[in-house]
């Protein structure tokens, strides 16, 4: 669902961490970078030179204008004078010559400190992105079920391609402003001090007018930045859904209602976006016009008959020329507020979802092949956030190589239960044993490598047919082995009628394939991991009762010699498993073979005579 209209999403408590905590934790990222960060600083210190300089050659072109006594008295015509010989010409024959040349110098060292500067900013931050990204993806794959439940799929989605993309902001472009203008502020102030210190004064009145209106424009960023990344995930989850289902949209006449979710998300983003341009749009001319009332009171100071003794034409105008040139390079650093207030606000929700638990993988246990033993004493479970038990007090043995079959309305919660044994949860209370040892002292990925499963909701990877079988761990396996997988699930006819064969691609999680065929691929897959625990959780829900009877056979095959568990819609497929347990709501309320629960006319008899009656 979306949630939108006004509600900050900031993270408060205890854990948030302050702006100089995000800033220290993002410097931390850049500092194998260091080489390329310097670099990229050496480029911005010769840029920002450059930009002194050239009021330095005017005083130089002024002053040989004037034929000024002082008109070695710069930076430039200093050196010019210095080390180049005049020949014998006059001041402004020898700036004719000097001034051009020192030009297309500066103009050259000036480009190389651009291109320097930018361009290893650029890799550095790159680089940052690339690397918070694929933390944030990893995080992902070892983030606990809970992880999922609490969060929609857009946000999550959003986050990595939205957000990181963000904090890129802070640190390319603002990053880059603050060195490159930040320099060009330091030189053209030395400079100026330089000059004549007394007039600079002036700066010191309006620097902290200025200070005050960036900070306080600064908060105001944040909190719309914050809005905007919300509205993305938004945005991003409204489309998703809508992608994914469009279909069901078509059908139900669901457009407008969609168009409307979609219209409100997109329109909240844009109204934040405004506001923080707002902000943005006014702090620009409130700066300037501060800055233009400094010049303009630095002016008639400069004209007054005390100061102006000091000066030579030439170096008044280089003066007055460095003072107006600090404009810009100020602006800009106010302006780049918003883009250090938007990476920051979306470097503390990365930093955040970074934080967050990895899924508790404590033991140490490890065993090749568990032969299969199940244990589940006096479990009972709650979901994380959830009011309600939703298993209460389960105790099940499951000798190992037995059939168990698992029945019960739905909502009773037998997909919990499966779920419990692969450890996506942890029981509230009790204990279960694999083989006798309790699931949490298992290394995580030893449990789940005695794990096959089929679940209610297959997923396909958009890859081929036999990757999607022989998925992850089982990449290896031979094509024999894929190919008897195929065959063991009934697979193999539709599969060879595919247009590759084998090799076909699937769409989006097997679009362009009937609920049947996936079900048909997911059994393959469990069938070639051939672990010492199978669970079948409806796996053959979608199929017709003729490829049913088929897989039923060929399961059969597969179910002897392993533990299996069964959770099954239709009752006469699980008429032949050693015992079969009955539960509602969340308890369990009878145990035994088909033949005994009829017999005891209870729940399972009432359910079986239901469906038989269908
Ligand atoms: N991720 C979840 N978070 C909270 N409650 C859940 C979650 N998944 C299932 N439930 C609830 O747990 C109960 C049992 O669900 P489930 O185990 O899927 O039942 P069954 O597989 O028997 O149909 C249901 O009431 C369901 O609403
Ligand atoms: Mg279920």
């Amino acid at each position: 669902m979306t949630r939108h209209a006004g509600v900050s999403r900031r993270r408060g408590g205890p854990e948030a961490m302050s702006d100089w905590q995000i800033y220290r934790r993002l410097l931390s990222y850049v500092k194998p970078l260091w080489f390329m960060f310097a670099l990229s600083l050496v480029g911005y210190v010769i840029y920002s030179a450059g930009n002194v300089l050239l009021a330095d050659l005017l005083q130089f072109l002024l002053d040989s204008l004037n034929q000024s006594d002082k008109v070695d008295s710069g930076i430039i015509s200093g050196i010019a004078y210095r080390y180049f010989d005049t020949g014998g010409l006059d001041r402004i024959e020898f700036a004719r010559v000097a001034v051009p040349v020192a030009m297309v110098i500066m103009a050259a060292t000036r480009a190389t400190g651009f291109f320097l500067g930018n361009y290893c900013m650029n890799y550095v931050s790159r680089s940052l992105i690339h690397k918070l990204r694929c933390e944030l993806f990893d995080k992902m794959l070892v983030a606990p079920s809970a992880y999922y439940d609490g969060q929609a799929q857009g946000a999550l989605i959003s986050k990595i391609t939205f957000n990181v993309e963000q904090v890129s902001g802070a640190v390319t472009k603002a990053l880059k402003t603050i060195v490159r203008e930040g320099l060009t502020v330091l030189a053209l102030a030395s400079y100026l001090l330089y000059l004549n210190w007394r007039l600079c004064l002036v700066f010191a009145v309006v620097t902290p007018v200025i200070a005050v209106v960036v900070t306080f424009v600064g908060r105001h960023f944040r909190r719309y930045s914050r809005r905007i990344q919300a509205s993305m995930g938004d945005v991003t989850q409204v489309s998703g859904e809508s992608i994914s289902g469009f279909k069901e949209i078509r059908i139900f006449g669901g457009q407008q209602q969609q168009h409307q979710r979609f219209r409100q998300a997109s329109q909240y983003n844009r109204s934040q976006n405004l506001k923080l341009a707002f902000v943005e749009g006014l702090s620009t001319p409130v700066i300037q016009s501060l800055l233009a009332l400094a010049l303009a009171t630095l002016v008639w100071f400069a004209l007054g008959p005390d100061i102006l003794g000091g000066f030579t034409a030439g170096s008044l105008v280089a003066f007055l020329t460095a003072a107006t040139q600090l404009g810009k390079p100020i602006r800009q650093l106010s302006e780049v507020q918003s883009e250090i207030q938007r990476g920051l606000a979306a470097a503390e929700d990365i930093f955040a979802q970074l934080d967050q638990d990895t899924e508790i993988d404590r033991g140490t246990h490890v065993t090749p092949r568990a032969r299969g033993e199940l244990s589940l004493r006096h479990v009972a479970f709650t979901y994380p956030g959830a009011r309600d038990q939703v298993l209460r007090d389960i105790c099940l043995d499951i000798p190992a190589g037995n059939t168990v079959a698992l029945v019960g309305r739905s909502g009773s919660g037998k997909t919990t239960l499966v779920q419990l044994l692969a450890r996506f949860y942890q029981p509230g209370e009790g204990q279960i044993l694999l083989d006798g040892v309790p699931l949490g002292n298992y290394q995580l990925a030893n449990l789940r490598a005695q794990l096959a499963m089929v679940s209610q909701q297959v997923t396909l990877f958009h890859d081929t047919v036999r990757n999607n079988i022989a998925f992850g761990a089982l990449a290896d396996a031979s094509d024999e082995a894929v190919r008897a997988a195929a065959d063991a699930a009934y697979a193999t006819n539709f599969i060879e009628a595919l247009p590759q064969g084998f090799d076909t691609v699937l769409g989006d999680d097997g679009g362009g394939l009937s609920g049947g065929q996936r079900q048909r691929l997911a059994i393959a897959r469990a069938i070639l991991k051939d672990a010492p625990v199978l669970i079948l959780d409806e796996a053959t829900s979608a199929l017709d009762n003729e490829s049913e009877h088929h897989i039923q056979q060929a399961l059969e095959h597969v179910m002897s010699g392993r533990t299996t568990i069964v959770i099954a819609h239709r009752l006469s497929t699980v008429e032949r498993a050693d015992s079969i347990v009955v539960m509602d709501a969340g308890a369990i309320v009878a145990r035994g073979s088909h033949g005994q629960l009829l017999a005891q006319g209870g729940l399972y008899a009432r359910l079986y005579h239901q469906q038989f009656a269908d």
